[in-house]
C-alpha cells in the first residue's frame, strides 16, 4: 500500500496515441513527446506503449533524455533539441539521435566534431525562445549543407500561441516556417521531415501538420485548448490515503499560521502530501479533493508533508485509510485543478514528486 501515489493508466495512453495517429493520417509522422520523464508519467513504461500504439518517433527535450531512452532499449527514431555547445555529445552521437540545431554556434560544433550525425534545424519563427534567427538561416543552411558528415532531416519550430486558436500569431509563424523551408531547399537541403505542430496545433490546425507533428500533452489525455473534446483519456490520477481523521471545534484554527478557522464543530482529514511532494503552497484556497465521490475543500496552509481537508460534520463517515483523489479518475480533472489554481494542466501533471509512488495500470499485452 502506498500513502501517496500516481496511478498511470497505460491503456489510456495507448488509446490517445491511437486516436492521434488516426487524426494525423498515414502521411504524417507522429512524434510523441516524452520529455520530463514523459510529462511525469514515467518514460520507461510509457515509451514502449506509445510505440506500440502508433508513435513513429519519440521527442525529448535534452539529448541526455534521448540517450537514456537508448539505454532503456528503445531503438525507435529519437529527436532531442536541447544541449549546450560545450556538452560532451559522444553518447548522443553514437546513439543515432536526431539532434536539434538552434543556433549558428550549435551548428558549428557539429560541423567541427566531424562525426556522422542527423540534425533537425530549429528555426526561429516568432516565439523568440530557442531557434536560429532569420538573419542566420542562410549561413546555417550553407554550413550544414557543406558538411558531408551531417544529414539534415528537416526544419522544426515551435508555436507560441497555438493554444489560443484565434490568435493570428500562429499563421505568422507558419508563414515564416514555410519561408524557412523554401530557403533551406534553395540552399540545397532536401528537408524531407519538417515539423511545427504541438498538441494544440495538431488537434486544431490540420493545415499545419507538415511532415511530422510533435505531440506531448494530448498523448497523456489532456486537452490543450479549453473547451475542446477529442475523446482523449487522462492517464494520470494523483491519490493520497488519509492518515488521520480528527475532530476540530468551532473557532479552532488549523496548520501553520492558523490561517483557517473552523466555522462549526466538525472533522478534518489529514493527507500525507505537501510541497515536498509537488503540491504548490500557493494552492491554498483552490484545491478540492474527492473522497468516496464527494468533493471536500482543502483548508489551511500546505505544509512540507501534510495538508488538511475540511470534512464538515463528516456526513459520509470518511475514515483513516480512505483514499482522497487530488486529481484524476474519480475526482476533479487536472484541468479543473489547474483552472482553480491559476495555472495550466501541463504543470499539474508534472507536479507529483517527492514521496509519490507511481503505480501502473493496464498495458498488460505489451
Ligand atoms: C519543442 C517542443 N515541441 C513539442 C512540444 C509538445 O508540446 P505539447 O505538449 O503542447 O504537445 C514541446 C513541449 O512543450 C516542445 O517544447
Amino acid at each position: 500500500m502506498s500513502l501517496l501515489s500516481t496511478r498511470i493508466n497505460l491503456d489510456a495512453i495507448s488509446h490517445n496515441v491511437h486516436k492521434l495517429k488516426e487524426l494525423v493520417g498515414p502521411d504524417v509522422r507522429l512524434m510523441c513527446v516524452v520529455k520530463a520523464d514523459a510529462y511525469g508519467h514515467g518514460v520507461e513504461k510509457v515509451a514502449p506503449v506509445m510505440l506500440k500504439a502508433g508513435a513513429d518517433v519519440l521527442g525529448c527535450a535534452t539529448v541526455d533524455e534521448a540517450v537514456a531512452l537508448r539505454s532503456m532499449g528503445i531503438d525507435a527514431p529519437l529527436v532531442a533539441w536541447m544541449w549546450e555547445p560545450e556538452q560532451d555529445l559522444s553518447d548522443a552521437l553514437s546513439s543515432n539521435i536526431v539532434i536539434g540545431v538552434p543556433s549558428l554556434q550549435h551548428a558549428q560544433v557539429l560541423v567541427d566534431i566531424e562525426v556522422p550525425v542527423k540534425v533537425a534545424i530549429k528555426v526561429e519563427t516568432g516565439m523568440h525562445r530557442n531557434g536560429v534567427d532569420r538573419a542566420q538561416w542562410a549561413e546555417v543552411f550553407a554550413l550544414l549543407n557543406d558538411a558531408p558528415h551531417i544529414e539534415v532531416t528537416g526544419l522544426m519550430s515551435h508555436l507560441a500561441c497555438a493554444d489560443e486558436p484565434d490568435n493570428p500569431h500562429t499563421d505568422v509563424q507558419a508563414e515564416e516556417f514555410r519561408a524557412a523551408i523554401a530557403q533551406a531547399r534553395e540552399a540545397g537541403l532536401e528537408c524531407p521531415i519538417n515539423h511545427l505542430a504541438n498538441s494544440p496545433a495538431t488537434l486544431t490546425r490540420p493545415d499545419l501538420h507538415f511532415d511530422q507533428v510533435r505531440v506531448g500533452l494530448a498523448c497523456y489525455g489532456l486537452e490543450p485548448v479549453a473547451g475542446l473534446d477529442h475523446e482523449l483519456q487522462p492517464a494520470m490520477t494523483w491519490a493520497a490515503n488519509i492518515i488521520n481523521v480528527k475532530p476540530i471545534k468551532k473557532g479552532e484554527s488549523s496548520c501553520y499560521g492558523l490561517t483557517w478557522t473552523a466555522p462549526a464543530d466538525g472533522y478534518l482529514a489529514v493527507l500525507p502530501v505537501g510541497y515536498a511532494d509537488g503540491l504548490p503552497r500557493s494552492i491554498q484556497g483552490s484545491l478540492q479533493v474527492t473522497i468516496g465521490g464527494k468533493s471536500y475543500p482543502h483548508v489551511g496552509r500546505v505544509s512540507m508533508d501534510q495538508i488538511v481537508i475540511d470534512l464538515g460534520d463528516n456526513p459520509f463517515g470518511v475514515r483513516a485509510d480512505d483514499e482522497a483523489i487530488i486529481f484524476g479518475e474519480g475526482g476533479h480533472s487536472a484541468t479543473e485543478l489547474a483552472d482553480a489554481a491559476g495555472t495550466i494542466n501541463y504543470e499539474i501533471i508534472c507536479r507529483p514528486t517527492g514521496r509519490t509512488k507511481r503505480i501502473y495500470e493496464g498495458g498488460i499485452d505489451l
